[in-house]
């Protein structure tokens, strides 16, 4: 199967020129501020904020809309930990709410009840690509006064009704970790049409100054969260390649999907109209019962780099603890969580990693061919 990343002589020509300039930080080169307002014109967002990585983004646009300690985050517990972890790193306390069980997104419904007087902001996380029900979450959000923060670490280029995602809710955050669909290595960035919360969130990743301002004039409290000049040389290529990429991934997705869905055992997403485009980080499927056959055959055909999978994160020890650490100090009580969706796609699903989704149509076939058998057979 093809290697990832794709590269080639523009990444290094785009290196090589970061590197004979001299200026290899944002605070004195511009290749940044230029990949900043690419991005931003792709994802269809006002601003564009780069950091370090998708983790600190969320923390970064958690802070940035005012949400702190003993607050409470509401997220879905089927993604990586970084969705939950980033409110922990602000003193909020992350508060699980299910997943819908045929898409994996969390469900509004579910988020919608475990509101209470505390709760400051729901992440959505477009889990695999897949953008989740933002026309319910802008709702959930204007109804109840929180901040609506989408986690698209998996969704570049993925839109909802004709927008691409990021800035539908008041933030939207990215990942250019080695494994996404743009990759620098590592990376992020926040988008917004919130010119507040923009000024904020430059503030927190450029240590508390302001555009304009003075070096050593810090009007607030902030990481020093920049991305390098050469990173952004990367991304700026990345990100042209992305389109065509996109449709390699979406062609091969689709042949999956079409062969995939007329076999009996195997249960994927549906189909929706709102989804207009799909971000294909991950190709997913539940497959109860028959899943461990199916990794053993895929793995034995080649394929080993299908996963079972996220361990929902209402069991992951280190987060129960720091998150009781917190109510336990504030005498809040902990909302515990009840999410059996959550609990049952953890031992059904498998996904496919993007890098599968750029093969050839034979390849493809393969894959298709081999799962259909360990189910069947
Ligand atoms: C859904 C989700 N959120 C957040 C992150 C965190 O991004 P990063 O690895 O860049 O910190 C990732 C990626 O790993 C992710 O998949």
């Amino acid at each position: 199967m093809p290697e990832w990343p794709e590269y080639g002589d523009d990444e290094a020509k785009a290196l090589l020129e970061v590197l004979n300039s001299g200026h290899w930080g944002s605070t004195s080169g511009e290749v940044v501020a230029t990949f900043e307002r690419e991005f931003a014109a792709y994802q269809q967002a006002d601003f564009a904020i780069c950091l370090s990585n998708g983790t600190l983004a969320i923390a970064a646009a958690l802070r940035a809309a005012g949400v702190g300690i003993g607050d409470e985050v509401i997220v879905p517990p089927y993604t990586f930990i970084a969705t939950a972890s980033a409110a922990l790193f602000v003193g909020a306390v992350p508060v699980f709410a299910d997943v819908d069980p045929e898409t994996h997104l969390l469900d509004p419904v579910a988020a919608e009840a475990a509101v209470t007087s505390r709760t400051k902001a729901v992440v959505v996380v477009h889990l695999a690509g897949r953008p989740a029900d933002l026309d319910a979450f802008t709702a959930l959000g204007a109804r109840h006064g929180l901040t609506i923060i989408e986690d698209a670490a998996q969704a570049h280029g993925a839109a909802y009704k004709g927008r691409p995602v990021g800035a539908i809710g008041d933030v939207g955050t990215f990942s250019f970790q080695s494994s996404k669909n743009i990759t620098a290595g590592e990376g992020g960035a926040v988008l917004t049409d919130d010119d507040k919360l923009a000024g904020a969130l430059y503030s927190l990743v450029n240590v508390g100054r302001v555009p304009g301002g003075g070096w050593y004039q810090h009007e607030a409290v902030g990481y020093n969260l920049r991305l390098t000049e050469f990173q952004a040389a990367i991304l700026r290529v990345q990100l042209r390649r992305h389109p065509a990429l996109q449709e390699v991934r979406e062609r091969n997705a689709r042949l999956l999907t079409d062969l995939l869905s007329r076999v009996e055992g195997i249960c994927l997403a549906p189909e929706d109209p709102a989804i207009t485009a799909h971000g294909r980080h991950l190709f997913m499927m539940r497959i109860p019962g028959r899943r461990e056959t199916v990794l053993e055959s895929l793995t034995a055909a080649g394929f080993a780099r299908a996963s079972s999978g996220y361990v929902p994160l209402h069991r992951n020890a280190a987060v129960l603890r720091e998150s009781k650490a917190i109510t336990d100090k504030l005498g809040q009580p902990y909302p515990e969580a009840d999410c059996p969706n959550a609990d049952t796609v953890s031992t059904d699903t498998i996904w496919l990693p993007q890098t599968y989704l750029l093969g050839t149509e034979a390849q493809t076939r393969s894959i298709a061919d081999t799962i259909t058998k360990a189910v069947t057979g």
